[in-house]
């Protein structure tokens, strides 16, 4: 375990943004998680998180070490702290298939749960048996198991408590023979031949559509696609017969992708402050040069009124603004 006073949080979120933290906390695989005092904020990769303002308290970060074990029945146990997209390569590396899909997707295995990440039809809770947490306010480890975890599009029992769950490992059940997952349509065409070719033309698929991290920091997805009633989609897909298809959910309603919203409603490659909507993707809310939090707070908010305003749609950020 590792300590820092009065540091820097610009290399522990991935917009950049140059805030700092009083205490920093350092956790690696088998350190007992010690007593914290409030406030304090556990991060992942920092990969879904927005910093407006200096953080008074103790932020906790686990080392991104490779850490994984094989269990029986093609399980696997990861690290917390472990990169998502480097397990995703251990798992090929081991003849397990299953999350191929969710290749190049920022963050940390941590993380991963909580947001219950997805991408191209596959989403983390599709894969998780079980999750090893420590809970910060009863001060205790405690296992749950997936139907525990109130997985949701983008969200887990560990982020509608925010504080309370130090996510240390995942347990995922995989597969030994690989059986591709194309149901999305962009996959349709891209080779399929085997499990590691998939992965590449995924990552490649995702890197058209994002800003390169060494480039320029961002969050991903900054907002999640907005899940609305029927008459509200109708009234849309009428008014605009290029809206891509909606995705049909429980109880007659319809996912609409946020990322043409904002475009149609002219954002792609605006830029407000230092902070900018990606050029080749809409969805996509990035530091074009020494951004602050606040920036990012304000274009985004203005992007909703704006998309309030001409589609009666809200949307609500995926990320987390701190
Ligand atoms: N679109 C536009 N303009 C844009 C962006 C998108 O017209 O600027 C259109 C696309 O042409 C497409 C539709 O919107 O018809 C949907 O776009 P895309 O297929 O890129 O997916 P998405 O809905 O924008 C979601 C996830 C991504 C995930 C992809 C692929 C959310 C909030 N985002 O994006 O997840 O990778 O599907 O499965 O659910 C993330 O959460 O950080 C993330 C990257």
């Amino acid at each position: 375990m590792k300590q820092y006073e009065n540091i820097s949080l610009k290399a522990y979120n991935t917009f950049g943004i140059d805030v700092q933290a009083r205490r920093l906390l350092l956790l690696e695989p088998g350190d007992e998680v010690p007593p914290l005092a409030a406030p304090y904020l556990v991060l992942g990769a920092g990969s879904d998180v927005v910093f407006t303002r200096d953080y008074e308290g103790t932020v906790v970060v686990l080392a991104h070490q490779c850490r994984v074990e094989r269990g029986q029945d093609d399980t696997v146990t990861a690290w917390g702290g472990m990169t998502m997209d480097d397990l995703v390569q251990w798992t090929l590396d081991h003849d397990l298939y299953g999350m191929e899909n969710l290749s190049a997707i920022p963050g940390t295995v941590g993380a991963s749960v909580v947001q219950n990440v997805g991408a191209y039809g596959v989403e983390a809770k599709d894969l998780v048996v079980a999750v090893h947490a420590y809970d910060l306010r009863d001060r205790a480890y405690v296992d749950f198991s997936a139907g525990q975890c109130c997985f949701a599009y983008r969200t887990s029992l560990f982020k509608q408590q925010p504080g309370r769950y130090l996510v240390l490992g995942v347990t995922y059940r995989l597969s030994s023979t690989f059986t591709p997952v194309l149901t999305y349509r962009a996959l349709e065409s891209l080779p399929h031949g085997t499990a590691q070719q998939l992965r590449e033309a995924i990552a490649a698929l995702r890197w058209q559509k994002l800003p390169r991290p060494e480039e320029h920091g961002s969050a991903g997805s900054f907002f999640k696609n907005p899940v609305v009633d029927e008459a509200t989609y109708r009234r849309i897909r009428d008014a605009y017969p290029d809206m891509p298809d909606a995705h049909p959910e429980p109880q007659n309603h319809y996912k609409l992708s946020a990322g043409w919203l904002i475009d149609r409603a002219g954002w792609k490659g605006r830029v407000q402050g230092g902070a900018g909507v990606w050029p080749h993707n809409a969805l996509v809310l990035y530091n074009a040069g020494g951004c602050t939090g606040d920036e990012v707070v304000a274009l985004a908010q203005t992007i909703q009124q704006d998309v309030l305003s001409k589609f009666g749609v809200a949307l609500v950020p995926e990320a987390i603004i701190v």
